[in-house]
């Protein structure tokens, strides 16, 4: 694992009202000194990131947005929310290019590395996703997606994290298996490092879709993997915490 400080982040996507931020101080109580080995991100709905960012104001868990726009500066944007802003609002990292953003939305490599670059310039940092869909598995295709994706989405400088997260594997029950996993995190280290050299050993790679408390510390074991970026286990504490508490940082 290295200088790599696991990172392990929960994507609300479009769940939850202002009363669930209580969810977070009960994971920060959970979870206790693990808060200080492990990078613990929760990323609610954008309505919610100032009051989660201000309730949470003394740690460890840390707030971000997940999604942002590729303006850097204020403009005429109805319904955008500039990188800054989250900044402003206390958040610390912004997931850009989640497969849902890509595939309901229609996003593209080079839209989502506009919105890590417009990331990166207000102070947060990016978390880049990438993953293959069924088709594209079953047709042999992983490597190519994924280095593709990886080349074409992350920015050309500035601290960043990448998740592999399979399309298929999200929102379900089935992921890959630990060797497959194993497999594209080191294609993608691969890929960052022809472009970034040595500072590719720094940069953390997480795993997402379907990951729970009964197989999170397995996946943790699996070599090139930083952390997790978790969907619907990271809603509830009890869940988000057995996950944290299984990484073996937390021991
Ligand atoms: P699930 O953990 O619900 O499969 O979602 C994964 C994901 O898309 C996180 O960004």
């Amino acid at each position: 694992m290295g200088s790599r400080k696991p990172l392990i982040a929960g994507n609300w996507k479009m769940h939850g009202r202002a009363a669930d931020l209580a969810e977070i101080g009960a994971l920060a109580e959970t979870i206790g000194a693990a808060g200080s080995k492990i990078d613990v991100l929760i990323c609610p709905p954008a309505a919610f990131v100032q009051s989660a960012a201000w309730q949470n104001r003394a740690g460890p868990i840390l707030i971000g947005a997940q999604d942002c726009s590729p303006n850097a500066a204020d403009a005429a944007r109805t319904g955008e929310i500039s990188a800054a802003m989250f900044a402003d609002a206390g958040a610390r990292y912004v997931i850009v290019g989640h497969s849902e953003r890509r595939q309901i939305h229609g996003e593209t490599d080079v839209l989502v590395r506009q919105k890590a670059g417009a990331a990166i310039e207000a102070g947060l940092t990016p978390i880049v996703c990438v993953g293959e869909t069924q088709a594209e598995r079953s047709a042999g295709r992983v490597a190519e997606i994924v280095s593709s994706q990886v080349r074409g989405s992350v920015p050309g400088q500035g601290a960043f994290v990448v998740a592999y997260e399979p399309v298929w594997a999200i929102g379900g029950s089935s992921t890959p298996t630990l060797a497959e996993i194993a497999e594209v995190h080191a294609l993608i280290r691969e890929t960052l490092a022809a472009q970034f050299g040595g500072q590719a050993n720094d940069m953390r790679i997480l795993y997402g879709g379907s990951v729970n408390p009964k197989n999170a510390s397995e996946i943790f074991a699996v070599d090139g993997v930083d952390g997790a970026l978790v969907g619907r286990a990271s809603l509830k504490a009890a869940d988000f915490s057995a996950i944290i508490l299984g990484h073996p940082a937390a021991a």
